[in-house]
């Protein structure tokens, strides 16, 4: 990916790739959204596909493969046991891991709950730089405690530090100290910080909490899941790795850690994922788990035609000009977004653009899920379905009451290779002028509530019927049909 400069001034993100294969898109009018949306419980994960016109849900699991990974899905070795395309991905774990050992699981979350069952005891504690929704319920699940260690200024919306997804090494020694090293499950350091808006971690930061949990006999694991993401920023911002080839980066990186898990969805462009682990004993350990809940020890869940294009795709990700497709994407978004004076999260990051729900609609109380009603609001306004990362995102106080996320966010992810830079222009364009018409978003509540992860398929309704007057504001400025 080039930021190619070009005649008129202006900077664009050029595609260092051509499309052989495209998907029909259906932009329904506006109206039909309404009924859409209501069908759907103003739950977006609800929405059927061929509802939605720019799908900015995840960029997990839906990035666009290449034509190698393709052609080695054709020639995947489909053996229950003993496959050779497990082997091949283990042989390129190890390569760019430096891990002599792997475990394959069907994708990020069955990591997680591999490594909570495994290591997570009542009582225990998790610190991390930032949690994931599915993170945190595996480790709670288990009877441990996620704390929370951001170092300062990661949670600041409009920022300048870059890397965000730092975690506080002081903040870490006090824990070890209070609570005591055996107390600790694991320290998890997640690269690109997915709910703090993609921000990335620097090889200063991963040395240095690596070290801190080496002298107090600490397992360090990384979620790599939104490593490829933080590979480019530790390349183009921090001075250590500027000179580095991203192969190097990623084995700095990974030569901190006991145990790295991801998620293939979104480290490899495919669909899988699995725990490398630097000793045999690691591997031992959590082996029974992958054959009790996900499949034999050469596949774990994952097909083999997914598993051949894992292996191609972290080859890929060593290529500078695949890896910095999204991130160009997201920085291009956010510049339009900035200027038009919309807030969002900055610097940018990874995995997709964030705006700030709390400043565009901050007549909506926290109890009202701010970044739900905005995402809503976004569908109505352009067929654009992007994820709420916010309060709603959250479970319940262990009393019942709200937690309110310190971050309430609206995410727009930019699934890699999959959009054009006219599609991002367009949904920058409805953004802004449902920023135009951020009075009339009025909150949600809740009319069916899972206790866990209830993101995924709560039902909600609109305290007030803001949702027609939007449709009609909407229908005066763009007509019927768009
Ligand atoms: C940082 C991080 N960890 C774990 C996961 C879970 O992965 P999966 O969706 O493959 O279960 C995700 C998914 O978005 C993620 O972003």
């Amino acid at each position: 990916m080039a930021n190619i400069k070009f005649f008129g001034g202006q900077t664009i993100p050029v595609e260092m790739h051509r499309v052989r294969v495209v998907q029909k898109l259906h932009l329904i009018p506006a109206r039909e959204r309404l009924r859409k949306l209501r069908e759907a419980c103003n739950n977006l994960y609800m929405l059927q596909n061929e509802d939605i016109f720019m799908d900015m849900l995840t960029d997990s699991g839906v990035n666009a493969m290449s034509d190698d990974q393709l052609a080695s899905m054709m020639n995947a070795d489909d053996a229950y046991a003993g496959s050779r395309t497990f082997s091949e991905l283990k042989a390129k774990v190890t390569e760019l891991f430096g891990m002599e050992h792997f475990l394959p699981a069907h994708q990020g979350r069955a990591c997680e709950n591999i490594l909570g069952q495994a290591y997570v005891t009542p009582g225990s504690f998790v610190p991390m730089n930032y949690h994931f929704t599915t993170t945190k319920a595996h480790v709670t699940r288990n009877g441990g405690t996620v704390v929370e260690l951001v170092a300062p200024g990661g949670e600041t919306v409009q920022g300048t530090a870059p890397f965000k997804g730092n975690m506080d090494p002081d903040a870490l020694k006090k824990l070890i100290r209070e609570k005591g090293a055996d107390r600790i499950a694991f320290v998890r350091m997640e690269a690109g910080a997915n709910l703090i808006g993609g921000q990335p971690v620097s090889l200063q930061n991963f040395r240095e909490i690596g070290d801190i949990c080496k002298q107090h006999g600490v397992l360090y694991v990384m979620d790599a899941s939104l490593l490829q993401d933080n590979l480019y920023f530790n390349k183009v911002r921090e001075p250590e790795c500027q000179d580095m080839s991203i192969r190097d980066i990623m084995r700095a990186i990974c030569d901190c850690f006991d145990i790295i898990y991801f998620s293939a969805r979104k480290l490899g462009f495919a669909r899988g994922g699995g725990i490398a682990t630097r000793t045999l004993a690691q591997w031992d350990h959590m082996k029974e788990l992958v054959t009790l809940n996900e499949g034999f020890l050469t596949y774990g869940g994952m097909s083999v035609k997914e598993m051949a294009a894992i292996t191609v795709g972290l080859e890929e990700t060593m290529d500078m000009d695949i890896i910095s497709q999204g991130p160009l994407f997201i920085a291009y978004m956010v510049d339009q977004l900035v200027k038009r004076g919309i807030p969002v999260v900055t610097p940018a990051g990874g995995l997709g653009c964030h705006v700030d729900a709390r400043a565009f609609v901050p007549q909506i109380p926290g109890e009202q899920y701010p970044s739900a009603a905005l995402v809503a609001a976004m569908y109505l306004a352009g067929g654009v379905r992007a994820m709420e990362r916010g309060t709603l995102s959250e479970d319940r106080n262990p009393d019942g009451s709200e937690h309110i996320a310190s971050m309430e966010l609206a995410r727009f992810a930019v699934p890699r290779r999959v959009f054009t830079v006219s599609q991002l222009d367009y949904v920058v364009d409805r953004i802004a002028w449902l920023y135009e018409q951020r009075d009339i978003i009025g909150g949600l509540k809740f009319v069916e509530e899972p206790k866990t992860l209830r993101f995924f398929v709560g039902k909600l309704e609109t305290l007030s019927p803001w949702q027609d007057e939007l449709v009609d504001r909407f229908e005066r400025d763009f007509g019927k049909d768009n």
